[in-house]
């Protein structure tokens, strides 16, 4: 299988004229099923543009991405389904976590799941298979306001994996997480792509949080630059 995401020289710009700001350079890298890749940088430089272009969330100026065999933009959208796309094919995580706040954990999870055609009670049972698979299942019943920060950020992550996407996506998933709980939500997405072998791009600004990624790139002033992995534990097949 080839890779999950491949971009291509992709770049974006925000403004016209004088107030041009050119957010991100172009760039280009691909991640592989079961890759697990960190995306460094300081505020501003581009992180959220890069992973809002690559979930066809935010339009680039130019370039090529292709996701799961597919092009979906190249120099212009290709014209498929985006909210069908995204459903199928992306898992995002943000860095609040976006829950619904009068659906309970389950029902959250769940949802996404109702929106890929999935019966009510097919999708509660995975939903809660999930919540187990996260260590979170106790939880099922509860609300996001009477969950704890990590647990709702538990709750969403089962959220972007409900469809088993191919892709998964987050924007500085611990950014509102202390570091122990930080810690442990890093190590989940690293047992995802293990064993899920799902491709995960993760932002973070959080120097300490970049042990055990299999690529990490920096972005400075919306130049990427690949560093040198540390920790990687296992070879990625091509
Ligand atoms: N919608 C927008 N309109 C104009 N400028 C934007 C917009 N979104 C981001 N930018 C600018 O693009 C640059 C990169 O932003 P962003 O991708 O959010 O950085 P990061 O996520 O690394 O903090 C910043 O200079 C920011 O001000
Ligand atoms: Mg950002």
């Amino acid at each position: 299988m080839g890779a999950v995401v491949e971009v291509e020289g992709v770049s974006k710009t925000f403004g016209h004229g004088e107030l041009a700001v050119q957010a991100l350079k172009p760039c280009s890298f691909s991640v592989q099923p079961g890759e697990l890749a960190a995306l460094l940088g300081p505020s501003g430089s581009g992180k959220s543009t890069l992973l809002l272009s690559i979930s066809l969330i935010l339009e680039p100026t130019a370039g090529r991405i292709v996701i799961a065999g597919q092009t979906v933009y190249d120099h212009g959208w290709t014209g498929i389904d985006d909210r069908a796309f995204r459903r199928r094919h992306i898992g995002f995580i943000f860095q609040q976590h976006n829950l619904i706040p009068f659906l309970t954990a389950v029902e959250n999870v769940a949802l996404v799941m109702r929106l890929n055609g999935i019966g009510s009670r097919e999708a509660t049972r995975r939903a809660r298979e999930l919540l187990g698979y996260l260590e979170i299942e106790h939880r099922a019943g509860s609300l996001p306001a009477n969950l704890s920060g990590g647990e709702q950020q538990r709750v969403a992550i089962g959220r972007a994996l409900a469809n088993e996407p191919p892709l998964i996506l987050a924007d500085e998933p611990t950014a509102a997480l202390d570091t122990e709980r930080g810690t442990k939500v890093m190590a989940l997405l690293r047992r995802i792509a293990r064993e899920r072998r799902s491709a995960v791009i993760t932002v973070t600004h959080d120097h300490r949080m970049i042990e055990g990624f299999d690529t990490v790139y920096h972005l400075d002033d919306g130049v990427l630059t690949k560093l040198p992995a540390r920790g990687a534990v296992e070879a990625v097949a091509p």
